[in-house]
């Protein structure tokens, strides 16, 4: 049934009115996200209660800005997207904001039955904190929120490649160290940042370093047209790949061949004007060529959406079906850097989910079909 509402589309042009069983399904739809920054999932509710833990009783002024925080302007671009951030950086300075932030994100991927989140972010320092201590804050909020919610949390500390390699090093010394400690939380390392700054090539090393001591990679690539450095890029290898937007059909192909899932982000890829607009989004064509892709949210706060409304997205820009948004879900359990043990169980959930659903609606015919029989070594 449609309804006036305001759409989730409502950044798309010509797109006024919601399905409201299909979004009511995937808002149900127990979900995996694979790619989201920390500070950028601060939705707006969740700012206003930072900034009252932060700063105390929230002021119009501060309200005022967390409000031109979600504008963007027409015609805004990747540069103005990442000023963005430091908006919130503020009000993560401090120990206590840092871990009220962590517990906030966390609860609100819960809201949006998140079952399995993979959460990233930058380790900082400043006068409060050293990087060691920012990375520890956040692993214990990840570990006290497991007694909260039946929700699996793992962390990728990022990169930024807008900052000296040194610093890179130090945050890979510091996830291999915390990884002994955390080895169920810590799994990967992400590389992000402004992809108009810093050269690749020079955190080959810090990056070569991470994967021997088995973490995964993830790393933003052909975010903007880099001809270059997307090559370079695909020859050092990931195990996925933030965005890929400006990939070719060849290298599609190697996507492929390799098992390479593309983390698309449909809001913030058209927010930050790197696609033009849905229609023209390159998930499409992935679909198209069966390169493995899975639906993330980036930065869920910045870009105001939820993994439930970047689903919605693609039922009405792509037609995907309810059963589609399931493929996709398992997909994303596929590509999810968890134990083979911790995949299982999710796809039990799922499974368990499909099965209800069958019962309500008889249009996800499929059950039981996805629990692999095989054992975990
Ligand atoms: P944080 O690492 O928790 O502070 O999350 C925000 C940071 O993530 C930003 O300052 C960027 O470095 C990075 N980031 C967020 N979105 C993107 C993106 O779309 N491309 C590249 N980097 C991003
Ligand atoms: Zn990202």
């Amino acid at each position: 049934m449609r309804s006036a509402k305001r759409s989730p589309l409502s950044n798309v042009p010509g797109s006024v009115q919601i399905d409201e069983k299909i979004l009511a399904f995937l808002r149900e739809l127990p979900k995996v996200e694979l790619h989201a920054h920390l500070n950028g999932c601060l939705n707006i509710n969740s700012i206003r209660e930072l900034a009252a833990t932060v700063y105390g009783k929230e002021t119009d002024e501060f309200l005022m800005l967390s409000k031109r925080f979600l504008t963007f302007k027409k015609g805004a671009n990747l540069d103005d997207c990442f000023e963005k951030f430091s908006f919130v950086h503020d009000l993560t300075a401090s120990k206590v904001g840092l871990q009220r932030a962590t517990e906030l994100v966390i609860r609100d991927f819960a809201k949006d039955n998140v079952i399995y989140l993979e959460l990233r972010t930058t380790p900082k320092s400043n006068a409060n904190m050293s990087r060691r201590d920012y990375l520890q804050t956040v692993l214990e909020c990840i570990s006290r929120a497991r007694s909260r919610y039946s929700m699996k949390v793992k962390l990728l500390p990022s990169i930024n490649r807008g900052e000296p390699v040194s610093v890179s090093e130090e945050t890979v010394a510091l996830s291999v160290d915390f990884c002994k400690l955390y080895p169920d939380i810590i799994v990967g390392i992400d590389f992000s940042g402004n992809p108009n700054k810093g050269n690749f090539e020079e955190f080959m090393p810090a990056l070569t370093l991470a994967r021997k001591h088995g973490l995964m990679l993830a790393i933003h690539c052909a975010e903007i047209p880099n001809r270059s450095e997307i090559k370079q890029m695909l020859m050092f290898g990931m195990s996925r790949c933030g965005h890929g937007t400006y990939l070719t059909s060849a290298d599609y192909a190697y996507m492929k061949q390799h098992n390479i899932a593309v983390e698309c982000c449909l809001t913030s890829n058209i927010k930050s004007g790197t696609v033009e607009s849905l229609q023209y989004h390159h998930i499409k064509r992935l679909i198209e060529a069966e390169v493995p892709r899975v639906l993330c949210t980036d930065d869920s706060g910045v870009f105001d959406t939820t993994l439930s409304n970047e689903f919605y997205l693609a039922t009405e820009a792509f037609g995907l079906t309810q059963t589609q948004c399931i493929d996709l879900t398992m997909e994303a359990i596929d590509h999810a850097f968890a134990s083979c043990e911790e995949k299982q169980n999710l796809k039990i959930q799922l499974d368990a989910f499909i099965s209800q659903m069958t019962v309500k609606d008889n249009r996800v015919h499929k059950t039981k079909r996805y629990i692999e029989k095989k054992t975990c070594e």
